[in-house]
C-alpha cells in the first residue's frame, strides 16, 4: 500500500447544492448550508479523496467508484473504507436536490397516482415518512423508494411495482438496497440544529411542507421506471 504517499491524481469535486445556499431561507438557513454542505459534506468529500490516493479508485467518477467499492455486495478489503466513504457523499446529493426553494405542496401525475394506491392519500404518505424520520434512532435517513414488483417476483407485473417508505441509519444508503431511491431526508443533528435545535420533527414538517422537490420525485420515479424497464427487457432478450 501506498498510505504514505501524497500523490492524489484525481480529486474528486465537492458538488454544489442546485440552487444557492441562502435559497432555502427561511425554512433551512443559510448558515446551516454553509456548515452542513460546506464543513460535513465538504469533510466527506476530503475523507474519501484521501481514501482513494494512489489505490485503483483514483481519477474513477463517484459512481464508477460506487460500483466498483461495492463489488455486488462483497466490498474487497482494500476498497472497504471507500466503500464506506462514498455513501454519504451520494446521500448528501441525493438530500441537495431532494429540496427546492418553494418547495412542498402536493405531487402530481404517476408519483401521486401510485401514493394513492399504494398509501391511500398524500397526507397518509406523509405520515409515515415522517414517523419513519422520527423514529430513526440516532443519526440517519428517512426514505421513498421505489420497488420494481419484478425485484420481488420474477414474473410479476407493472401494477406490482410500488413506492415504500425506508429509514436507514449512519450512512447506509439505497444503492446497496432493493430500491429505487425517489427522496431523502436527513435526519442527522447536523442537519438541523442550528435552525431547529433539537426539534426535529419541527424539521421534519417544515422539510415536508416548505421544501420537498416533488419535480425531483417525479424524475427520479421516470428513471426508475425506464431503468426497470430496460432490466426487464435485458432478461427477456437473454
Ligand atoms: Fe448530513
Amino acid at each position: 500500500m501506498t498510505s504514505s504517499s501524497s500523490r492524489v491524481t484525481a480529486q474528486l469535486e465537492l458538488k454544489a447544492p442546485p440552487y444557492p445556499l441562502d435559497a432555502l431561507e427561511p425554512y433551512m438557513s443559510q448558515k446551516t448550508l454553509e456548515f452542513h454542505w460546506g464543513k460535513h459534506h465538504r469533510g466527506y468529500v476530503d475523507n474519501l479523496n484521501k481514501q482513494i490516493a494512489g489505490t485503483d479508485l483514483d481519477g474513477l467518477t463517484l459512481e464508477e467508484i460506487i460500483v466498483k467499492s461495492y463489488n455486488k455486495g462483497s466490498p474487497l478489503p482494500t476498497f472497504n473504507n471507500a466503500a464506506q466513504a462514498w455513501r454519504p457523499i451520494w446521500n448528501h446529493d441525493f438530500f441537495w436536490s431532494s429540496m427546492k426553494p418553494g418547495g412542498g405542496g402536493r405531487p402530481s401525475g404517476l408519483v401521486l397516482e401510485l401514493i394513492e394506491r399504494e398509501f391511500g392519500s398524500v397526507e397518509a404518505l406523509l405520515n409515515e415518512f415522517k414517523q419513519a424520520a422520527l423514529t430513526q434512532f440516532g443519526s440517519g435517513w428517512a426514505w421513498l423508494g421505489y420497488v420494481e414488483g419484478i425485484a420481488v417476483n420474477p414474473s410479476a407485473s407493472p401494477e406490482h411495482n410500488k413506492l415504500v417508505v425506508v429509514q436507514t441509519p449512519d450512512a447506509v444508503n439505497p444503492l446497496v438496497l432493493d430500491f429505487y431511491p425517489l427522496l431523502v431526508v436527513d435526519v442527522w443533528e447536523h442537519a438541523y440544529y442550528l435552525d431547529y435545535q433539537n426539534r426535529r420533527p419541527d424539521f421534519v414538517s417544515t422539510f415536508i411542507e416548505k421544501l420537498i422537490s416533488w419535480d425531483a420525485v417525479s424524475e427520479r420515479l421516470e428513471e426508475a421506471i425506464a431503468q426497470a424497464a430496460h432490466r426487464v427487457f435485458l432478461s427477456s432478450s437473454l
